[in-house]
Parts: C-alpha cells; sequence; structure tokens
C-alpha cells in the first residue's frame, strides 16, 4: 500500500400538532389552518438521534462561516438541533415529532413542517440552512423553491455530491447504500440549477467527527459494527435486515482477520477526507 497517497476508495465507483400558534422574536406565525402531520420516516429512524449525532465543532464552523453576518435564520429539516446557530435569531422547521422532541433545552422551538411547504410568510429571515436532509424530500426542488422565497440574503445547504457518495470503501460492503444514496442526493448541477447560482466548497471530514453520520466513519470501521448507530444513519437504517447483516458480517470478518486494515488501515493515521460532504452558498437578493 503506498502510504503516501491514501486510497480510501473502493475499486467501484460509486410533537406539538401543527395547528400551533408559536410565537418567535422574527414574526408571529399563524399556521392554524394546516392539516395534522402523519407520521414520518424520521419518527423511525430519528430514534436515539442526539446521541450518536452530535454536531461536530470544525463542520458547525464552516456553516457559521458561510451564513456571514445573517442575524436570522431559517432552519429546514431542523432535527434535534445540530449545527444551529446559537447567537441568531433561528426558526426551526422539523417534519418528525420524534426528531423534535430531541432538541436540547434551549434550542429555537421547533415548528412542524416540510420543506416543500415551509409554514412562514416571504422573506421572513435573511438566511435560510438546511444541513443532511435535502436528500430526504420528496420534492427537493420545491423545497429549494420554499428557501428562497422565505431568505432574503443567503441560502446555506450542506449536503453530498452524489457522484462522489460512497465511493469509500463502505460502497465495497453496502453497495446499496452507494446506490440509493445516489440516486437520493441530488445533483450539484440541478441543486445550483434551482438555487440560480451558488459557489461549492469541498468539507473534509475529521477522523474524529463527532457527528456520527456515515460519512464520519471513513477511519473509524469498528463503530459501522454499532447497531446504535448504524440505526441513526439513514442509509442503513433503510437497507433490508438481511442484507445489513451480511453487510456488516462481511465487514466484521475482514477487520478480524486484518484484511480491512491491509486495504485501508493507512487511513487510521489520516487526519481527514473528502468523502464528498460539500457546502453550497447562494446569494440572494430580495426585498425587505
Ligand atoms: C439526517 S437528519 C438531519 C437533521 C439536522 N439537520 C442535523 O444536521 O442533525 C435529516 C432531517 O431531515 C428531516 N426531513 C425529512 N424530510 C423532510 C422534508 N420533506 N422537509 C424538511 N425536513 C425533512 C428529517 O425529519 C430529519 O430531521
Amino acid at each position: 500500500m503506498n502510504r503516501g497517497e491514501p486510497t480510501a476508495f473502493s475499486a467501484t465507483p460509486y410533537g406539538p400538532s401543527p395547528t400551533d400558534v408559536r410565537e418567535h422574536p422574527v414574526v408571529t406565525l399563524r399556521v392554524a389552518s394546516r392539516p395534522q402531520m402523519s407520521e414520518t420516516a424520521y419518527d423511525r429512524i430519528g430514534r436515539g438521534y442526539a446521541a450518536t449525532r452530535r454536531a461536530d465543532p470544525r463542520i458547525a464552523a464552516r456553516i457559521e462561516l458561510a451564513l456571514g453576518t445573517a442575524e436570522s435564520v431559517v432552519n429546514v429539516g431542523a432535527g434535534a438541533g445540530s449545527y444551529e446557530p446559537v447567537d441568531r435569531d433561528v426558526i426551526a422547521v422539523e417534519p418528525s415529532q420524534e426528531m423534535i422532541a430531541q432538541r436540547p433545552p434551549g434550542a429555537a422551538r421547533a415548528i412542524r413542517g416540510s420543506a416543500e411547504r415551509l409554514p412562514l410568510p416571504d422573506y421572513v429571515a435573511d438566511a435560510a440552512m438546511t444541513v443532511l436532509s435535502i436528500h430526504h424530500w420528496d420534492d427537493p426542488a420545491s423545497g429549494v423553491a420554499e428557501m428562497r422565497r422565505v431568505a432574503r440574503r443567503r441560502i446555506v445547504v450542506l449536503t453530498y455530491d452524489p457522484d462522489y457518495v460512497l465511493r469509500w470503501w463502505l460502497g465495497d460492503y453496502a453497495p446499496q447504500i452507494a446506490a440509493d444514496d445516489a440516486e437520493r442526493f441530488p445533483s450539484l448541477d440541478s441543486l445550483l440549477g434551482w438555487l440560480g447560482g451558488g459557489a461549492v466548497e469541498t468539507v473534509e471530514v475529521p477522523a474524529d467527527c463527532t457527528d456520527l453520520f456515515l460519512g464520519a466513519l471513513w477511519a473509524r470501521p469498528e463503530l459501522v459494527l454499532s447497531d446504535e448507530i448504524r440505526a441513526s444513519t439513514s442509509g442503513f437504517a433503510r437497507m433490508h435486515a438481511t442484507q445489513e447483516r451480511a453487510a456488516i458480517a462481511r465487514l466484521g470478518n475482514d477487520l478480524e482477520s486484518g484484511a480491512w486494515d491491509e486495504r485501508y488501515g493507512h487511513l487510521r493515521e489520516t487526519d481527514e477526507l473528502d468523502v464528498g460532504l460539500r457546502l453550497v452558498v447562494s446569494e440572494l437578493d430580495q426585498p425587505g
């Protein structure tokens, strides 16, 4: 193995009812006529999310920088509150009651709603952000249009480049996740088209990333063997149980036999890696 040029890549490319009326420092929201939201995928996938998916401070710093001087922010698919600014006015929108219930004390109160139909007035905040959520939206084009409708100055999206997703070694063991993710994540070209342009930055993932999303496990294969950690990743949570058991058995065997370390052991000594995570920042010039 050439240790000078690390190779991570596999050979194969690849709550409250919505009828609540909530007070917020920025705006009074009246959403009384909305229909009751049904259970969402994250009411299942999201159980235990806050325990394994703690915001990584280095990724958080990149998002903070991207938000610039925005004083108010709509966080779409806000989940349990990871990466949400603490020193700006935040309106959190999240469809899953299970995720809302895990928001820490002191976090902005979340409105139950979906990206495709944000329960907010036009130009309500300086910026809109969404973190690792857009691949779950039924209609990401409409969701992005909604973000443009509610934000005055800037949109910040943390997502994956689907051309790049799971081209690292996990794709060897779980090619189904690679195929599924490649379909779910919108292409960067589509995203930039919906946004009306923007800048794309690579966000390298630290080896000791505290947010245990799948892409954060590239240097810690043993963590992939943890049922609890896999359960909070949508890739594994959506996988068929039989396929998951087979993938984990193969990885476990390769770790025990040393085959994994022979191929990828150099990653244990690498500090950060580009696993396809991208920050997309788009400037707006809206009234207000
Ligand atoms: C991987 S979690 C990310 C949560 C949070 N942004 C974070 O970084 O921890 C994905 C989130 O997107 C939410 N989501 C799913 N479909 C959505 C939709 N149509 N509109 C808005 N959010 C959605 C899920 O409920 C979940 O909370």
